[in-house]
């Protein structure tokens, strides 16, 4: 693809959900977009803007090569391990890929003319922490994340945080609350496996295509008894991405913003909008509480507005849903179909 004079942009892990989302907004705003991947997770047919480099995060060498190839001004890092259960029986992989991999990729752009990093965080930074359940979170609520996953994010926020103060980078880290949704194009959407995100599992239960869905809990203290979640329409989470690159941040500074869309919706509810675009009920079993389930997280997102001029546009749930059906319904790639060795090539859009 002809970079011509469009800023050049390295999104690490950006064959993944939300990274191939925010590629694409990437490209629309003007930026050339160089995703490094090692595809554990991505999908080389979600990578259709701009360059593609097949490679490890924690392979510092060749993301120095690729920083310098390229002539990259700004990363974007999504790269990392994802699975919060995972975490809790494998925390060395953890440790290893998301903040291994951070060190390296902060070696790598030091003094190679890279002055933005965005970071992909995460609301589980953030506990439970004496908050009531209609509380929203501001960015400046206790961390005493639950698990070894969002133990690495907070530590790569320190070391950005720290890399900012000694080297004159600007960073700002996202703290997304839940991503959901898809491209409403079908060209890109979720696929992870194993899929433990509470709306593609909904939807599958529903056509008929998994399991019926486990509700975890019904008698917590939030208005039905289940958990309250934050959900943010993918395609607003990647335009933060894009505003938080373009943000007037003084050198050596480092943010951090929620990117939520401040309203809880809980699982029940979740359960209906689903089977209101499905047209039909989602086969679900109540189950009791799972260990680790905060309550509510839900985004005080006034922050990311002052700092970013960014607020979501595309997440009513309602909207979420019909999106993330449209995808589920035909996605134009798939776990399964990487499984059976077969890759469905999405048709050109
Ligand atoms: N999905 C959510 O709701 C959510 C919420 C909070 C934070 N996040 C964070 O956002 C980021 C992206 O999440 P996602 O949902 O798009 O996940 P994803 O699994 O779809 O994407 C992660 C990408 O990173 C790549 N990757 C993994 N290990 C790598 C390695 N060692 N070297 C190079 N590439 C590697 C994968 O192949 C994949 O393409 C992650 O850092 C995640 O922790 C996601």
């Amino acid at each position: 693809m002809n970079r011509g004079s469009k800023p050049a942009v390295l999104v690490t892990g950006g064959a993944g959900y939300i990274g191939a989302h925010t590629a694409k907004a990437l490209h629309e705003q003007g930026y050339f977009p160089v995703v490094y991947d090692d595809l554990s997770s991505g999908f080389r047919e979600a990578v259709r803007w701009g360059e593609f480099v097949h490679g490890d995060i924690r392979d510092g060498r060749a993301l120095a090569e690729t920083v310098e190839a390229h002539r990259i001004k700004a990363v974007i890092h999504f790269a990392g391990l994802i699975e919060v259960g995972r975490s809790v029986v494998r925390p060395d992989l953890f440790w290893d890929v998301n903040v291994g991999g951070t060190i390296s990729l902060l070696a790598a752009i030091r003094d190679r003319g890279v002055d933005r990093l965005v970071f992909s965080s995460s609301a589980a930074v953030y506990g439970q922490g004496g908050r009531g359940p209609l509380e929203t979170i501001p960015e400046a609520a206790p961390k005493a994340p639950a698990s070894p996953y969002g133990d690495t994010k907070l530590a790569c926020e320190w070391m950005i945080a720290a890399e900012c103060r000694a080297y004159g980078l600007s960073a700002v880290a996202l703290r997304y609350f839940n991503a959901a949704g898809a491209d409403p194009s079908g060209a890109i959407g979720e696929a992870h496996e194993p899929e433990t995100h509470l709306i593609p599992l909904a939807i599958a239960a529903a056509l008929g295509r998994g399991p019926a869905l486990s509700v975890f809990g019904t008698d917590y203290d939030t208005p039905d008894g289940t958990c309250l979640r934050d959900y943010i329409h993918v395609n607003d989470l990647a335009a933060a991405h894009v505003a938080a690159l373009k943000a007037d941040l003084a050198a050596g500074c480092f943010e951090t913003a929620n990117v939520g869309a401040g309203q809880g919706r809980s699982v029940l509810e979740v359960v209906a909008a689903v089977a209101r675009a499905v047209g039909r009920p989602v086969p679900h079993a109540i189950g009791a509480r799972r260990a680790g389930d905060p309550p509510s997280l839900v985004a005080d997102p006034s922050y990311a507005r002052e700092l970013l001029g960014w607020a979501a546009e595309r997440s009513e749930l309602d909207q979420i849903v019909a999106d993330a059906l449209r995808w589920e319904a035909q996605p134009a790639y798939s776990t399964g179909a990487r499984a059976a060795g077969r890759t469905v090539q999405a048709a050109p859009r």
